[in-house]
């Protein structure tokens, strides 16, 4: 016959409350031989059995936790009933919501976008799953693709998983790698079908008719001149935009190199009768590579003529910034670009009025490859402009 003391029966119950409010390490520790003692270990090894296995469980839940947390993907569990049951940090900020605010709310009450609803919805109907591309406002527009499968349990829909992957960047590069090769493309083709055009007439018969025949041939040639530019100038961008490319820094006189490029505008600044004032200090030395230098002020100072009205002026000059580095300037008071265009002004083939640039001699592509060559140099371009009234193109290097 065996009894429980009051004391075992206390111990017993003291230990088990200490479980309960989550203290695993408790035991009971009974060393009697008889059946209180084979109780006692009984509980004692299925304390131990469980606060193991609750510790394998803890670390998954961390893993997990840490997998979510991580990721670059917005994750958003929901519910069968739509509701939201959690979310990560990547959901919470492309969504711009609080975990705390969201969880256990409807989903479309949460983030009101019927296009995501829509998906959830076919999703915990049907289980199976689905993807889509969608474009956001948030505020700004971005395009997400969207996965979404179902959670289940004893084989019944309980709920479904969103990631949301953000591929904005991806969609903008592959508009932005398709438009290069279409510019590239018709910006080729342009002068070619005139070159072809005029060689044919010629070949017709034209090259005899004395009045016209040369100058059939000098449109040929400005054609021909035209696709060398534009030849020189993307193989220029390609070897800028291969990484690594290397920089024969050296001394650089930036008054020296800037007299020196205008001297090569001699002719166009005397025809449209621009006046130019270089304030640049003849002692100002910065360390650069200068051959792509030179390319910088040849580019700022051909659009600054070109893009300038006659009898306009031009002035180039240095300041000091804030955080000590040097800004070169070259301001003229020519047409202004409009604050629409503004924004995309350094990108490849970009021009406010193709036909303008086009009838300049422009492709388009001086500005980018002096965003490349400055970038290079860890430095920085910027522009500000009034539309009708002029430009001021500057770039910034570290000293
Ligand atoms: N100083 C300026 N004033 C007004 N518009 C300018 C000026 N500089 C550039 N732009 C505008 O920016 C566009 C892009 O300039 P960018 O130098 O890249 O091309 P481009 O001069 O037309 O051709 P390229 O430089 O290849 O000969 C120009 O077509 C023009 O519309
Ligand atoms: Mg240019």
């Amino acid at each position: 016959m065996f009894f429980l003391s009051r004391r075992h029966i206390k111990k017993i119950t003291a230990v088990l409350e200490e479980i309960a409010k989550g203290n695993l390490q408790q035991r009971i520790h009974v060393y009697s031989k008889g059946t209180l003692g084979r109780l006692a270990q009984a509980i004692d090894g299925v304390l131990s059995g469980l606060t193991s296995q609750i510790n394998v469980l803890n670390k998954e839940a961390i893993k997990g936790k840490a997998i979510l947390t991580s990721m670059v993907e917005g994750v958003i569990a929901i519910d069968k009933d739509a509701r939201i049951l959690s979310l990560n940090p990547t959901a919470e900020k492309i969504f711009t919501i609080r975990k705390q605010d969201a969880e256990g709310r409807l989903f479309l009450e949460v983030i009101r976008n019927n296009d995501i609803s829509e998906i959830i919805s076919r999703v915990l109907k049907s289980g199976e799953p689905l993807s889509s591309e969608l474009n956001l406002i948030l505020p700004v527009q971005k395009v997400f693709r969207i996965n979404a499968s179902a959670i289940f349990e004893d084989s019944a829909v309980a709920g479904c998983v969103l990631v949301i992957h953000d591929i904005t960047q991806m969609r903008r590069l592959e508009r932005v790698r398709s438009d290069f090769v279409a510019n590239v493309s018709h910006e080729l083709k342009t002068p070619l079908t005139s070159i072809k055009g005029f060689v044919e007439t010629l070949l017709e018969g034209a090259i005899d008719d004395k009045k016209n025949n040369r100058e059939f041939l000098r449109v040929i040639q400005e054609h021909t001149n035209r696709l060398e530019n534009l030849i020189n100038d993307l193989l220029d961008l390609a070897s800028l935009e291969e990484r690594g490319i290397a920089l024969n820094t050296q001394e650089v006189n930036v008054r020296e190199l800037a007299d020196k490029v205008l001297a090569g505008f001699e002719g166009q600044l005397k025809k449209k009768e621009i006046e130019v004032g270089n304030e640049l200090s003849g002692n100002l030395i910065i360390k650069a590579d200068k051959d792509k230098i030179e390319q910088v002020w040849i580019n700022f100072i051909d659009n600054a003529v070109k893009f300038n009205r006659p009898k306009g002026g031009i002035k180039i000059y240095a300041e000091e910034t804030a955080d000590n580095k040097i800004k070169f300037t070259v301001k003229d008071t020519g047409f202004g670009i409009p604050v629409k265009d503004i924004p995309r002004i350094f990108e490849r083939f970009y021009r406010v009025d193709k036909a303008r640039s086009r009838s300049l001699g422009g492709t388009g592509l001086g500005l980018s490859i002096v965003k490349h060559i400055i970038e290079l140099h860890k430095g920085s371009v910027g522009v500000e402009s009034v539309e009708g009234l002029g430009s001021e193109f500057s770039f910034i290097l570290p000293k």
